[in-house]
Parts: C-alpha cells; structure tokens; sequence
C-alpha cells in the first residue's frame, strides 16, 4: 500500500486489545506496511501487544463497557497523533462506533462496521431474523414465559444473545431439563446444530462490497483457543459468509460463523464484527484482510474478488523478555 501518513508522516494506527490474538494477528499484518506505524493499547499493562511497539506508541485505555471509555481513548489518540484506530475488543465496538463522527471531527477513522451493522449482528436474535430471508438460519426465539418445551426437538441451545466466548451456552436435553431453567428476555432458545462448524472470515470494503469468504475448519481446540486449523474451499460455505456479510452491512473484516444442520445444509450461528483471533491463517491462506481493509478506509479500490488457498496453521504460546519496569511505565502513560 502506497498512501501516505498524513502531514507527510507515516500513518498511524493504534490497535486496540493488544493481549488478544486478533490484535496480534493484525500487527504482524500491518507490521509489514512501510507506510504504517503501529501503536497498541490495552486495559492491561501484561498485554502482550503492547511489548511489539516502541514504548511512546503503547497506551493503557479504561475497559470498553466502562464509562467514557470513547472520549478517554479519543483524548490519548490526540496526544499521540492517531490516524486510524482498529478496535478488536467486542465491548468497544458499540461505543466506538457511537463515537465515530466525534473521531471524525479530529480527523480519526475507525476501521469499525457501521452502528446500524452492529445493532443487528451483536444481538442474535435481532441476527437471525434479519438473515433468516438470506440463509438458513436455525429456530430461534426468546427464552421467554411463551416457550413451550413440548414444542421443540432436543437437544436444544439456550444461549445469551449477546454473549461472546461460549459463556452461558446450554445444551439442554430434554424438555424436563428446559422446563427447570430461569427464563429470561436476555437468552434465547435454539434449535441444535449437530454437524461441521465453520468460521467464515469475510472481506468488505468500506462500501459494504465483499470481495473475500474465507472457510476455515477447528481441528484442535485447546482450553477454547483454536491450537489447529485450516481454511478450506467449499463454494456452499464461501457464498454463506458472503450472503451474510452483505445483508447485515459490515464493513471491513468480520467473522461469519455457521454449523451444518442434521441434512448438512449450513446454518448461521453469529457474526463477530471484528478481527477474530486465528486471521493468521486467512493472512497465510493469500488474503490480507488487515491490509486490504485499511486501503479500503484509505479509498483505495479493493478488487472485485479475492481467492485463497488452502492452509493449516499449528499454534504454540511465543515470548518477549523485558525490563519489569517498562510494565509499569504504560502504567504510567494513562495519567
Ligand atoms: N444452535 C447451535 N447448535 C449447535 N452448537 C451451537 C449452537 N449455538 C452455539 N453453539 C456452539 O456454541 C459455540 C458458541 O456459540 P456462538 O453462537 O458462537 O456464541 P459466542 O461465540 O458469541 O459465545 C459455537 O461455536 C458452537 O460450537
Ligand atoms: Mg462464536
């Protein structure tokens, strides 16, 4: 990528959730970009991410639920000349994106999803029924006092609908089992998907156009991190995320993740409007999302379509060796 920094300096981009793999995945991404000059934040001085950036380009940033959490990091994005911030932390998305024309005011673009993409895809009930015209999408209603237990097959999955992480999936066995569990406004009941699990990562421009749907496969999962995997070229799959992506209008990278039903149709699980964590493999598989979405935000044409190859990656934990003193200096660097 060609553009240049503005006020003739290298572009900066601050990645935010720096202790994540998202965000590391998308540093060694944009590490690679002369143009670019990276800089990290995190809730938390141990974040990892933080220790791939020179000391003056590492930030700690209040916690994205937390209260005033756009302005605090709009303020530290001023004092270090931020042009681009790429959030991959789910609970900043909404606020971030909230905020996005008072970072435009200071000249700040957000390599987010529009707000309107994020009211539908971070509640999946709200998902469903506006893709439910697009793809299969499996039965799913409230967890509410209208829910009949006769009236469903077992298994089924009770789940938050804005959970992230597997927290609070049930499977529910029977209809005795449903009948004993707390209703509430807040989960939703769903028909149980039994067959292969794909995670789908899409490539849209800044217009919504997608021009990459890149399958990849689990094959290991160890303490819920993916440890083994693969992209795969299954044309139903591919034309699945890209169904998705379109008709709920993100922009950028996001993660469309499905199941096989018990006739092997896929089925849509979510969408993770972000980076998701193993975009390595994607990255290695010939589509560099990160890249490519910010020539996007830059106005830079993305191609009609990118292809991909099939890659498999193994995992292993890496580490930097530093001074003690320098986790207390980003510490420091909030104040
Ligand atoms: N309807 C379903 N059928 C089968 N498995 C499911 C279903 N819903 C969720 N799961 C399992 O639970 C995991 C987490 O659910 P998901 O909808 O992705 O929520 P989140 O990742 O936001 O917690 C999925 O990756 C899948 O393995
Ligand atoms: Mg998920």
């Amino acid at each position: 990528m060609t553009a240049p920094g503005r006020r003739g300096r290298r572009l900066r981009v601050l990645v935010t959730g720096a202790g994540g793999p998202a965000a590391i995945a998308a540093m060694k991404s944009l590490r690679a970009d002369d143009s670019v000059e990276l800089l990290a934040a995190d809730m938390d001085p141990w974040a990892a991410g933080l220790y791939l950036v020179p000391t003056w380009a590492r930030t700690l940033i209040p916690a994205g639920a937390a209260p005033g959490f756009a302005d605090a990091l709009l303020k530290r994005c001023l004092t270090l000349g931020v042009d681009v911030v790429l959030p991959t932390v789910d609970a900043e998305l909404r606020p971030l994106a909230a905020a996005k024309a008072k970072f435009a005011a200071d000249g700040i673009e957000l390599l987010l999803a529009p707000a309107a993409a994020l009211d539908v895809i971070l509640d999946k009930l709200i998902l469903a029924q506006h893709c439910a015209d697009v793809v299969r999408v499996p039965r799913t209603e409230v967890f509410g006092p209208l829910v009949d237990p006769a009236q469903w097959t077992y298994p089924v999955i009770v789940k938050p609908r804005q959970g992230s992480g597997s927290r609070g999936v049930v499977i529910v066995g029977s209809a005795a089992e449903l009948a004993a569990l707390d209703r509430s406004a807040e989960l939703i009941i769903q028909e149980f998907l039994p067959g292969e699990e794909y995670s789908v990562d899409v490539l849209a421009d800044a217009g919504g156009r997608v021009v990459a749907s890149v399958p990849r496969l689990r094959a290991r999962v160890d303490s819920g991190v993916s440890v083994g995997g693969r992209t795969v070229h299954d044309p139903q799959v591919e034309a699945f995320g890209r169904a998705v992506a379109q008709a709920t209008g993100v922009t950028f990278v996001a993660n469309v993740q499905c199941k096989r039903d018990a006739s092997g149709a896929p089925a849509l699980l979510e969408v993770n409007p972000r980076m998701p964590g193993t975009l390595g493999l994607t990255i290695a598989s010939g589509v560099d999302m990160p890249r490519l979405a910010l020539a996007s935000l830059l106005g830079k044409p993305l191609p009609e379509t990118i292809g991909f190859c099939e890659r498999a990656v193994v995992r292993f934990l890496d580490e930097r060796f530093i001074d003690p003193a320098e986790i207390a200096g980003v510490g420091l660097a909030l104040a």
